[in-house]
């Protein structure tokens, strides 16, 4: 994802986010250890699903329209990571094991952190499309990378 970004902000924060995903790996394999199990795991499907769903689509974009689509899949990266990580966090809470609990938390939040910082570089990089789009310039969005939300029309 990170060569694939035309933008230098979400190319950075690319780059960033994936120093910190380091990090909670290795909290997690922490983790792991002081519960006394190993660290192999089986592949999350959903996130696999998530990758190649991208790869399929950014076939043939433009580089703005995939920086775009590179923003919403992230995020739908992010919003998996934190669900997982909040749901973890209140398990180890509910156990009264609050060391792992502030682990996961610190993870959690640096994973809504990147989300924020995704939304605002995807305000920019879709506002500059939209003026793009509103010059005549032929952008072209694909429907399967825009949120369902985004999809309703306003009432005439
Ligand atoms: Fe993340």
């Amino acid at each position: 994802m990170i060569q694939a970004a035309s933008s230098k902000e979400l190319r950075e924060l690319f780059n960033r986010h994936l120093e910190q995903t380091k990090d909670h790996a290795t909290r997690v394999e922490m983790i792991l250890q002081a519960l006394g199990e190993g660290a192999e795991g089986e592949k999350c499907t959903g996130m696999a699903s998530l990758i190649s769903d991208l790869e399929q689509l950014s076939q043939g974009l433009s580089h703005d329209v995939l920086d775009s689509a590179l923003v919403s899949y992230a995020q739908r990266i992010e919003h998996f990571e934190i669900a997982t990580y909040g749901s973890l966090r209140d398990c180890a809470a509910a156990l009264a094991d609050s060391d792992t609990a502030m682990h996961l938390q610190n993870t959690l939040e640096e994973e809504q952190d990147a989300d924020r910082q995704l939304t605002n570089i995807g305000r920019t990089i879709n506002t500059e499309l939209a003026k793009q789009e509103g010059s005549g310039a032929k952008t072209e969005i694909p429907a399967t990378f825009v949120e369902p939300a985004t999809r309703i029309k306003p009432a005439a």
